[in-house]
């Protein structure tokens, strides 16, 4: 089994991002190296182009997400983490796929569809973006690919392009599945709708502690009194505070909710405090890294080298197949 998942480094890494998905994804490493297979993670900076377009903050961003993996856990000796545009063969890639790949293909995504309905405006880039992600998972000829739900149509191009170039060549590359994470149904942000980057409505893992709990005093909630009985589930303070508390807590806290006597402004702060209690480890690994400003650029390095020899390998195979490059003597 090998498998890749990317990320595109935007917005900052929050709490939807890490239980829906990065914390499963992480935690497949062992897995798969139990079992003598491949993981590869990869920060999707060139997808990112399609909306960043500060070379600064792009630059931050993407080093910000990789000291976020390896804070949360990833472990380069047991997966590769690198970023995208250290491997430029998977643009290389992205072209010939692009030549196999059917407009209406690319016409029928969702993500490019909601995004122009957005109002975004369109350019090649977001309307290439599917061939450039089948062109990551392909590059090292992944079978398994972890992905939210969101990304589940991406998967299914991915698939159609790879048939695409085997019909159309040889059989170079495998199909691989979609690997959809235990849903955790609705994760809400702070204003009750799901939590997203793009809705400004997000809890960052790695955010300043004062900020952090600024962020979650803001969390809108009815206007039930003190002393007024609440109902917990579907409460976006009690939905929260069960990602990151015990079992014991998390009944201890419904009790409270439907007894008169708790405060939102209280249920905010003991949130607060279970999200520094659950996250404050990952927190303490994190600026022990900050402090080591080499190490993330080293390992970028190294998982970057591991990456381009499958990289090399592949277009070795796919130059072979459709002669590309290929001398006649
Ligand atoms: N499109 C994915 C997202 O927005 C990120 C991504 C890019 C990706 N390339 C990938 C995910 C390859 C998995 C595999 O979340």
């Amino acid at each position: 089994m090998r498998i890749l998942s990317g990320c595109q480094p935007t917005a900052s890494l929050h709490l939807g991002n890490y239980f829906g998905a990065v914390r499963q994804f992480i935690d497949l490493q062992e897995k798969v190296h139990a079992e003598g297979g491949d993981a590869f993670y990869f920060l999707a900076d060139y997808h990112a182009l399609t909306t960043v377009r500060d070379a600064d903050t792009l630059a931050r961003q993407t080093h910000d997400w990789a000291l976020a993996y390896l804070a949360l856990g990833l472990d380069p000796d047991k997966a590769t983490l690198f970023r995208q545009s250290d491997v430029p063969h998977v643009c290389e890639l992205a072209w010939v796929f692009s030549t196999v790949t059917p407009m209406g293909l690319l016409q029928r995504c969702h993500s490019y569809k909601d995004k122009v309905q957005a109002g975004i405006s369109p350019d090649h880039g977001l309307f290439a973006y599917p061939v450039l992600m089948a062109a990551d998972i392909l590059i090292v000829r992944s079978s398994h690919v972890p992905v939210g739900d969101d990304q589940k149509q991406h998967l299914e191009v991915t698939r159609d392009i790879a048939l695409k170039f085997n019909q159309t060549y040889r059989n170079v590359f495998p199909l691989p599945d979609a690997f959809i994470p235990k849903d955790f149904g609705k994760i809400p942000g702070v204003d009750g709708r799901k939590m997203s980057g793009s809705y400004g409505n997000s809890i960052p893992i790695f955010g300043a502690e004062k900020k952090t709990r600024k962020t979650i005093m803001s969390i809108v909630t009815d206007s039930k009194g003190v002393d007024e009985p609440k109902e917990p589930e579907g409460n976006t303070v009690f939905e929260l505070f069960k990602l990151v508390a015990s079992q014991e807590q998390v009944d201890d806290l419904a009790a409270r909710f439907r007894a008169p006597g708790l405060g939102y402004g209280h249920a905010k702060q003991e949130f607060f405090e279970a999200f520094m209690d659950h996250f404050g480890p990952y927190r303490k690994r994190r600026e022990e890294l900050e402090g080591k400003p080499d190490y993330v650029e080293d390992v970028l390095q190294a998982g970057a080298e591991r990456a381009r020899a499958e990289a090399d390998e592949t277009m070795a195979l796919v130059r072979d197949a459709t002669g590309v490059s290929r001398r006649i003597s």
